[in-house]
């Protein structure tokens, strides 16, 4: 495991891949033109009022009354115009029993891969997603309340990762990683959880390299990375901290490990444990499971072609945590590898 970490950890900082999705990834207004839906779906409505649209909720919404929201089971997955996040729209399209949006930045990107998955016999839906442009989250949000009245599953899958070649100065690498992998990924769930149906999943695609820049960390932010009360704005407080203390210079007197793409894992998987807490509070008895996992070390874009696992492979954990059955008490708020609950 720990030799497959560090093998992971190099491997998603050795080609060019992530040094240029990470330049593509300033955030950006999305025009009306610019967003696209499934042919037969609606345009983006107005917000409905509610911020928890659970199923009676949505029976009681306008668009349900009059005849537009369909009860359909509805399934998200971020960043899914290629790698790990294809494959996993590809398996939910086989076994999920409802829609499934592959989404993208890039429109073209996107619809390129929905072509792919419609030449292997699957109907993915598209709705475009830049998740570190709120307005496009917003958008996506604001269709997800008006035609299905919630979500099912949202598997947050989108990341970069810079490469070791990269010559981008590191404080600029952290905050750009930093930017998408934690912050965006937290915006998107600050958006869409509240629209989780009863029975819902939500997956957030951490990585091995999270736990490993953990163990690097000094002995007292590890102690705060594993504490079962730290709160999300005291995360949110240590990852704006990360990014400060290396443009200061001074991350590793600071306790902090060399590795950004670490330590946005590390966030990443601490939110969910968060995340999941938050549930227990706020969504007693609704039985929605949250969890943060590790697809493995897979050939990828962003991990090259020496990876032993294939993107189909990759997604199998992913999609176990998707689709957990109905009534099912765990895992939740749990770090999964091979489908495995993981010592944090
Ligand atoms: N591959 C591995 O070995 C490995 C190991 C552990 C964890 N992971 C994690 O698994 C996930 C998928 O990785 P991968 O290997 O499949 O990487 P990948 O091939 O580079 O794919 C990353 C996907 O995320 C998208 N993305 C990046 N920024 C985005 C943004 N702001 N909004 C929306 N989409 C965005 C990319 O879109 P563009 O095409 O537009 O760039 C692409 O579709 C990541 O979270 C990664 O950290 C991977």
């Amino acid at each position: 495991m720990a030799k497959t970490a560090t093998q992971s950890d190099a491997a998603t900082r050795t080609s060019a891949e992530g040094s240029a999705a990470s330049l593509r990834n300033k955030p950006r207004a999305i025009s009306a033109h610019q967003q696209l839906h499934s042919p037969s779906s609606p345009q983006p409505h107005a917000p409905l009022s509610g911020d928890i649209v659970g199923s009676r909720a949505a029976l009681q919404q306008p668009a349900f009354r009059k005849g537009r929201m369909s009860s359909t089971p509805v399934a998200v997955v971020t960043g899914s115009n290629k790698g790990i996040g294809l494959a996993i729209v590809r398996a939910l399209c086989k076994k999920f029993t409802g829609d499934v949006y592959l989404t993208a930045r890039d429109i073209q990107r996107g619809k390129e891969a929905v072509a792919k998955l419609q030449e292997e016999g699957l109907k993915p839906q598209f709705h475009q997603l830049d998740i570190t442009d709120l307005q496009s989250i917003q958008t996506l949000r604001d269709f997800l309340k008006e035609k299905y009245g919630g979500l099912n599953v949202l598997v947050n899958n989108a990341g970069i990762a810079f490469k070791v070649a990269d010559t981008t100065p590191f404080a600029i690498q952290a905050e750009v990683t930093l930017r998408t992998n934690f912050f965006a990924t937290r915006d998107i769930c600050r958006e869409l959880l509240p629209l989780m149906k009863p029975n819902g999943r939500v997956v957030n695609v951490s990585s091995m390299c999270g736990a490993s820049a953990l163990s690097q960390c000094s002995q007292d932010l590890q102690q705060k990375f594993r504490s079962e009360t730290i709160t999300e704005e005291e995360l949110v407080k240590l990852m704006e901290k990360f990014v400060e203390d290396t443009k200061k210079g001074v991350h590793e007197k600071e306790g902090w490990p060399s590795t950004a793409y670490g330590v946005s894992k590390t966030g990443l998987t601490v939110l969910s444990r968060i995340q999941a807490r938050q549930l227990n509070e706020t969504r007693k008895g609704d039985g929605i499971l949250l969890n943060a996992c590790c697809p493995g070390w897979v050939r990828t874009d962003m991990a090259g072609p020496r990876a032993p696992k294939s993107p189909d492979e990759g997604a199998e954990t992913p999609v176990y945590l998707a689709l957990l059955p109905p009534g099912a008490d765990g895992p939740h708020g749990q770090y999964v590898s091979e489908k495995k609950v993981q010592k944090w």
